[in-house]
């Protein structure tokens, strides 16, 4: 039988013996990949509309961002803060300027630029906004993902993320996502920050009501509060915009970044923020061995280039309008909503017909790789090189799986 000689029931079994069992994975193993699409290791192709969760939004192996890597690998690679190596500057200054803001901090994880901006913001409330010591509190949403640390799980209202991983970390406030009374409700002289996803991606892509992220950013300017936006999901290209918040013509006091800043090479994160906020860390108090390493500040320096050209951003409006129009039309045909901005769409199925697990797995036979979230509902965020064609292709394998 041609299914005994696939190499992939082996490696699917290989891959999990020794590992901890923290994933449910497609069954799909993948060995070499280039732009929007990936081949497994019996050779079959596979269109990516998940893209590493927006991490590769250029693409797999750009050859701007694989240049840049081979170019350093060959040069420096690590140096620690210790010292000062030649890419860091450019780095840190090209990254504010795509931001706006006057300084950077770089770091690794996503989770770690969250921790960070949680440390920062404390730091300014007790130094800045004069909180009484050991008294700030931070407003958080409802449904949010930042993360899996300790202190970012002590928040999460999701309970696979946060159950029987206590004791928890004090200083958060829950509010429902969407509601500025609540919000403002909840923010008193103690709040130093309200943390926010623009848009929440691992809930589902689920997009606030317009003016939302505008009245959080009054609220925050008018009670002397930050707003961080965690746009490590949403931004850098994925929804049209640099930052989804510039969809709402909102500017937050601090961005937090990552995914996509590595350029899907390597892991790199960063705090944006102006001197008044970021300027409280003196030297000691924060840090990483491994954050705003040469050959992370290469890549995601290459990263910032590509998108200062805006072609990105661009693709992603353009195409997301095609993308959204073909979902849209599946809207009664096994999709029950749709929503989302740019190249990035959240789909809930009709769950009398199939869980979101049971649909990616029938598009992975069909040549598409997509990821479930909460049990009906499908993410789509492919690299922001797909084609129109592409596009087309995936939503009608789509529309063949809601067939049936
Ligand atoms: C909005 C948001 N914040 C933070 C994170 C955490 O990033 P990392 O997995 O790199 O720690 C994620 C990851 O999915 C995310 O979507």
């Amino acid at each position: 039988m041609i299914e005994d000689m696939l190499r992939t029931p082996a490696a699917v079994q290989d891959a999990e013996r020794h590992t901890a069992h923290n994933y449910h994975p497609l069954p799909v193993v993948i060995s070499s990949a280039e732009g929007a699409w990936v081949t497994d290791v019996d050779g079959r192709r596979y269109l990516d509309c998940l893209a590493g969760y927006s991490a590769l939004n250029f693409g797999h192996r750009h050859p701007a961002l694989i240049a840049a890597a081979h170019a350093q690998l060959d040069k420096l690679t690590l140096t620690s803060r210790a010292f000062i190596h030649d890419q860091f500057a450019d780095f840190c200054r090209e990254l504010a300027a795509l931001c706006g803001k006057d300084l950077v901090l770089p770091m690794n994880t996503g989770a770690e630029a969250v921790e960070t901006g949680i440390k920062v913001a404390r730091k300014w409330g007790y130094q800045v906004k004069g909180v009484p010591a050991g008294q700030a509190t931070i407003v958080v949403a409802d449904g949010n993902f930042h993360g899996r640390t300790t202190t970012i799980v002590s928040f999460s209202t999701d309970d696979d993320a946060r159950a029987d991983f206590g004791p928890y970390t004090p200083g958060f406030k829950i509010v429902p996502y969407g509601d500025l009374t609540a919000l403002a409700d909840a923010v008193d002289e103690t709040t130093v920050a309200v943390l926010l996803e623009p848009i929440q991606g691992e809930q589902g892509v689920v997009v606030p009501p317009t003016g939302y992220l505008p009245g959080v950013r009054q609220l925050c300017t008018e009670r002397n509060v930050l707003f961080i936006a965690d746009e490590i999901q949403s931004g850098l290209g994925r929804t049209g915009a640099t930052f989804a918040c510039e969809l709402e013509g909102v500017v937050p006091d601090m961005y937090l970044l990552g995914k996509a800043l590595g350029g899907g090479i390597v892991p790199v994160s960063a705090v944006a923020a102006d001197t008044d906020v970021l300027g409280v860390l003196r030297p000691g108090q924060h840090g990483s061995t491994f954050g705003g390493n040469p050959l992370a500040c290469a890549v995601a320096t290459e990263v910032v280039r590509l998108l200062a050209t805006g072609e990105f951003q661009r693709r992603s409006t353009e195409l997301g309008e095609r993308l959204h129009a073909g979902l849209h039309a599946l809207i009664g045909k096994g999709l029950v909503a749709v929503r989302g901005r740019g190249l990035w769409a959240g789909l809930d199925i009709d769950p009398a017909l199939m869980s979101g697990r049971e649909a990616c797995e029938r598009l992975m036979e069909r040549g598409v790789l997509a990821k479930d979230t909460h049990g009906s509902t499908i993410r789509l965020a492919p690299p922001l090189t797909i084609t129109a064609e592409e596009i087309d292709h995936a939503v009608a394998q789509l529309a063949a799986v809601l067939a049936g």
